[in-house]
């Protein structure tokens, strides 16, 4: 949950979809483990509740009430045990997953449910429990099994590649009952799995744009789950995902030396000498720079952008990447800017301040994914008039129209996820960068789009009623 915790999007999601919720008048609050950003950022965090008896091995926490900036209630599921290590909130140091993931997930998730249950001892009751992803997937799973009067239940996907699958044993351990080892119940091929425990229990479900709601239902992209998602299709539905537009706006980011905005593009040359020699590039404003701010993996096909990298210098331009993840691709990268010293810069790590430089420094955005449930980068990108290129799959497909429509395009889409197909689309993106009034064209198209959250709010409290409707 942005600002505190955040390893990638849905981190953004979950710190600016509440507040916009409440805007429309509803009563949100967000459950969220007590990782030790939380506990820093708030150190007198009352405690409101203390779950127990919450079956298998799952300990009693401590809840704790704080209220964040924008006023969102807070609710710090504090069980120090699990959540208040070091580093990344999935992985230990080694770079895999915690050995007790099950039980820390296990927790949130069954105390989603106490929440929505009539075992809670606060003064709140929630009417629809928005769960995202598969750490909150068993939620919906405890209300079907546990609860007498509960509350109705959204899971999100926010990727369909992440599926919490554990061994039989944790079945027990996280105190669910023996029937739901079946088809229809948790089982997923062997193995216990959140994420299809939330799919099947969940009152609705919903992913983050609607081309991937599609897709996940199409065996090729279904990641397993196809069949599922298709016998769910009728409670299924894409909604685009937002941004925070105060966070995101070159026109006041904190980050940047110098703010710009659509009337005032020229603040943007500033930003991109700065990034230039931030990064250790050549300050040229005649090469267009082209830019990468992502997780390293599979997903995200920043290995075809390795592939066609030497030919993308030669363009001629110039390449800068922030990101983390696995040691390959890291390596790679790193490999390649050694060779090219001054045209290509890598930067391992993740870094928030230098994610909201790039935007504004680059002239263009490279999101090659495999596939991409929403992403936001490239609505960062649209928004900082750096034209994205981007391939046709998933959210990308849904927010960037390529510059052949010249009435609304605002950046370059290709099709198939080879390395081949990815050049053509720099190479017309580079030539276009050389025409003025073209670039000129494309940057307004991107920024003038409204891409805050309030629309898609607009479509989740749609959603929550629908959900209460049909229970009643
Ligand atoms: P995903 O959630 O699949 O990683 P998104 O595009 O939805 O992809 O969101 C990624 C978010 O994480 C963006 O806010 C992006 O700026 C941020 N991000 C990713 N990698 C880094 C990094 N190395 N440093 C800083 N921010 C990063
Ligand atoms: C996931 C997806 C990304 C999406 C984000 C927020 O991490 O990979 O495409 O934007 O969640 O919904």
């Amino acid at each position: 949950m942005a600002p505190w915790v955040k390893t990638g999007g849905l981190g953004d999601v979950a710190g600016a979809l509440p507040a916009a919720l409440r805007a429309l008048g509803h009563d949100v609050r967000v459950l969220v483990p007590a990782y030790p950003a939380l506990l820093r950022a708030f150190p007198d965090a009352l405690e409101i509740a203390r779950p127990h008896w919450l079956g298998g091995l799952l300990p009693t926490p401590s809840l704790r009430q704080a209220l964040a900036g924008d006023g969102t209630p807070l609710l710090l599921l504090d069980y120090p045990h699990f959540f208040d290590r070091p580093g990344n909130p999935y992985l230990g140091p080694e770079g895999r997953d915690w050995l007790d993931n099950h039980l820390r997930f296990g927790l949130l998730s069954r105390v989603a449910a106490w929440l929505g249950s009539e075992a809670s001892t606060l003064d709140w009751a929630p009417d629809v429990i928005h769960c995202n992803d598969w750490q909150t997937g068993l939620a919906p799973a405890y209300l079907a099994y546990r609860a007498e009067r509960r509350a109705k239940s959204l899971v999100t996907i926010h990727n369909l590649a992440f599926q919490g699958l554990f061994d039989h044993a944790a079945l027990f351990e996280l105190g669910l009952p023996d029937e739901a080892w079946t088809m229809d119940g948790v089982e997923f091929y062997g193995h216990l799995s959140f994420l299809k425990a939330g799919l099947q229990h969940a009152s609705a479900i919903s992913t983050v744009s609607p081309s991937y709601a599609r897709e996940i239902q199409t065996d090729a992209e279904g990641m397993g789950m196809a069949g599922l998602l298709r016998h769910r299709s009728a409670q299924l539905s894409g909604i685009l995902n937002g941004i925070d537009t105060r966070e995101w706006d070159p026109a006041r980011d904190r980050h940047l030396p110098q703010h710009y905005g659509q009337r005032r593009l020229e603040g943007k040359a500033v930003n991109k000498a700065n990034l230039q020699a931030e990064m250790g590039l050549a300050v040229r404003a005649d090469l267009p720079l082209l830019a990468v701010v992502s997780r390293l993996t599979e997903q995200k096909g920043l290995d075809l952008f390795l592939e066609v990298a030497a030919q993308t210098l030669a363009l001629p331009a110039q390449i800068v990447v922030l990101g983390s993840g696995a040691h390959g691709l890291e390596h790679g990268w790193t490999a390649f800017a050694h060779r090219h010293p001054g045209s290509c810069a890598v930067r391992i790590g993740f870094d928030e301040g230098l994610a909201h430089r790039i935007e504004a420094g680059a002239d263009i955005f490279v999101m090659p994914s495999r596939f991409e449930p929403c992403g936001l980068n490239q609505m960062y990108s649209l928004r900082y008039g750096t034209p994205p290129v981007v391939r046709a799959t998933g959210g990308l497909a849904d927010t960037v129209i390529d510059a052949a429509d010249e009435k609304h395009g605002n950046g370059f889409v290709f099709g198939p996820a080879t390395g081949e197909a990815l050049f053509a689309a720099l190479q017309r993106a580079a030539s276009a960068f050389q025409e003025p009034t073209l670039w000129r064209r494309l940057q307004k198209h991107g920024m003038a789009r409204d891409s805050s959250w309030r629309e898609a709010a607009g479509h989740y409290v749609e959603l929550y009623e629908s959900i209460l409707r049909e229970a009643s």
